[in-house]
């Protein structure tokens, strides 16, 4: 596609940007903007800056639970920064808002090293976040997005905290996978005074197990790799009839699981897969 760059490529254009206003910007973030900085970005968009950053959750999966915000917005971009797929084949975010794209809007592919070394991965925060203000600052119209909910486990938040919360940036949020493993399972979140925690199965087993006594209910991202410990946890607490665990949700390749203990220990999990737990629940059916 000739509309389609490597985020590498982006840094060999030139613009009368200097590296030094926007590096200012990556180590103070929160920081009001000096004088000095409003004026280089009046001087880069030609008047008073005109170009905008929108960071979109884009949802679970499913197409059509885009939000119309979304959706609108995606249509006028001049900008797309997207992540790559694996061996270079688009992205599962990519997949989801292709069919709202303008033929006209270049997509920018970064790959965000997500096993690489913590030095490594922010260098390119670093270069990803220094790229899309450097665009803004040209006038455009850029657009970066993120499953489900932007501000939730995104790689977002890390571009965030170095963009900072800034009038030309508009986040506009998603349905987060949570929202529709709830509905498509019929397994509700929670209920009047009851308490919800949402938690990373990456997280010391003796913090998902303080957690799981603590709260009525708990959402569980990133069981992959853990379910083992994960459902033994659970069996041990009594917590398997209050459980469900749904991967993919949305996508034709979504499975749910009703009975945790039915499962075998080994089960090899898609990256996609959440279990939800709600102890005024019953599960199993
Ligand atoms: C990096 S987090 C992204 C969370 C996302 N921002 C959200 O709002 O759902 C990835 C984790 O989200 C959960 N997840 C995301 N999409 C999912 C889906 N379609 N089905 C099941 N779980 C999903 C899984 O627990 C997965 O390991």
């Amino acid at each position: 596609m000739s509309n389609h760059l490597l985020i590498k490529d982006i840094f060999h254009e030139t613009n009368i940007c200097g590296v030094v206003s926007l590096r200012r910007n990556i180590s103070a973030p929160n920081r009001t903007p000096t004088p000095a900085s409003v004026a280089e970005q009046q001087l880069c968009g030609g008047g008073v800056m005109s170009g905008k950053l929108y960071a979109i959750g884009v949802g679970p999966g499913a197409s059509d639970l885009i939000t119309v915000r979304g959706a609108r917005t995606l249509a006028q971009l001049d900008v797309l920064y997207t992540p790559a797929g694996k061996a270079d084949a688009q992205s599962l975010a990519h997949r989801i808002v292709a069919e709202y794209l303008s033929p006209n809007t270049e997509i920018r592919t970064y790959h965000f090293l997500m096993k690489a070394e913590q030095a490594r991965k922010e260098a390119v925060w670093d270069r990803v976040a220094d790229a899309m203000q450097r665009e803004v600052a040209q006038g455009k119209q850029v657009g970066f997005i993120t499953l489900g909910d932007a501000m939730l486990f995104s790689t977002w938040v890390s571009l965030l905290a170095r963009i900072g919360h800034q009038p030309w940036l508009e986040i506009i949020p998603g349905v987060t996978s949570f929202a529709a493993i709830a509905a498509s399972s019929a397994m509700p979140l929670a209920m009047e005074n009851q308490t919800l925690t949402v938690l990373s199965c990456t997280s010391p087993e003796s913090e998902l197990e303080q957690a799981l006594r603590t709260h009525d209910c708990a959402v569980l991202m990133k069981v992959y790799g853990r379910f083992a410990t994960i459902r033994s946890l659970l069996g041990r607490m009594g917590l398997l009839d209050h459980a469900i665990m749904m991967s993919d949700a949305t996508l034709p390749t979504q499975q749910c699981w009703y009975h945790l203990d039915e499962c075998d220990r080994q089960l090899e999990l898609p990256y996609f897969s959440t279990i939800l737990v709600n102890k005024n629940w019953n599960a199993s059916r």
